[in-house]
């Protein structure tokens, strides 16, 4: 029997809202009444901005994704919480942008562990403060296709990503049977810091039409890849 449709509006655990999509992420979730709990690593952002115009609706906490005890420390603040959506949208690129045997250990790491091991730390630990058909996304992209990989460039970020994509699938088979939605992300290739003045889209022509896409996901029970239009992505 189809689950029933989900109420309107809820509120959203967004994990790295401070600047290009998670931001305005963070502003269309308020324009669709939702509440957001958004995090930032520190400092004055432009979430702390929209926070103030947003009438109550944005709350800010902060995180690093990269450090467990900083996950620790979110989930016991918000222990008392139950939210109707997690999504981890913090990620790098890998600025060298080298083939992948030239790549140093400690890019390596660094691109690994922020783009594949933080963000399933983060799920793993704060999948207790979700309802029971709470949607998790997570940002991927379409360069996490091994399918899709007929050109090579940007070596590493495509391994962290499609390393990305294999844990959820782990996470997802964990939960076979469960009424959880889970959404693997392709934003499209973006106008932001990390995807650069050359990107094919606005943030204006992703992130609204992205949003859609989850919010229809919300009672489709398993783990789909898919890009900002719906599209199912290939492996
Ligand atoms: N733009 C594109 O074309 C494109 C395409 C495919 C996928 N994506 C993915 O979309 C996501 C957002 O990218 P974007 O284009 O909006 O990039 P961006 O403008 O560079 O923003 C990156 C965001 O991730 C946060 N972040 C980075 N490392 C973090 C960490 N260790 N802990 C917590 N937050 C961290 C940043 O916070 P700070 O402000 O503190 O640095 C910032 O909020 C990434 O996962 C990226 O891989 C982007």
């Amino acid at each position: 029997m189809p689950l029933p449709p989900p109420p309107e509006g809820g509120t959203i655990l967004l994990i790295g809202a401070s600047r290009g999509l998670g931001l305005a992420m963070a502003a269309e979730f308020v324009e669709k009444q939702w509440a957001v709990v958004g995090t930032v690593r520190g400092g004055q952002t432009k979430l702390h901005d929209l926070a103030e115009e947003a009438g109550g609706r944005i709350e800010i906490e902060t995180l690093d994704i990269t450090l467990p005890d900083q996950i620790a420390a979110l989930r016991d603040r918000l222990s008392h919480r139950t939210f109707d959506m997690l999504f981890v949208n913090a990620g790098v690129a890998d600025e060298s942008r080298k083939p992948i045997g030239d790549v140093s250990t400690d890019e390596f790491i660094r691109i690994m562990t922020t783009n594949a091991l933080s963000p399933m730390r983060v799920i793993e630990q704060l999948e207790p403060l979700l309802s029971a058909t709470a949607l998790i996304g997570v940002m991927s992209s379409g360069r996490g296709s091994i399918a899709n990989n007929e050109t090579g460039e940007d070596e590493l970020y495509r391994g962290s990503k499609a390393a990305l994509n294999m844990f959820m699938r782990s996470f997802a088979a964990r939960r076979a049977g469960s009424d959880r939605s889970m959404v693997l992300m392709a934003p499209g290739w973006v106008r932001t810091d990390l995807g650069g003045p050359n990107a094919r889209l606005t943030i204006e022509e992703s992130v609204p039409n992205l949003i859609d896409v989850l919010l229809a996901r919300r009672r489709d029970p398993g783990l789909h890849y898919l890009d900002y239009l719906g599209r199912t992505i290939p492996w």
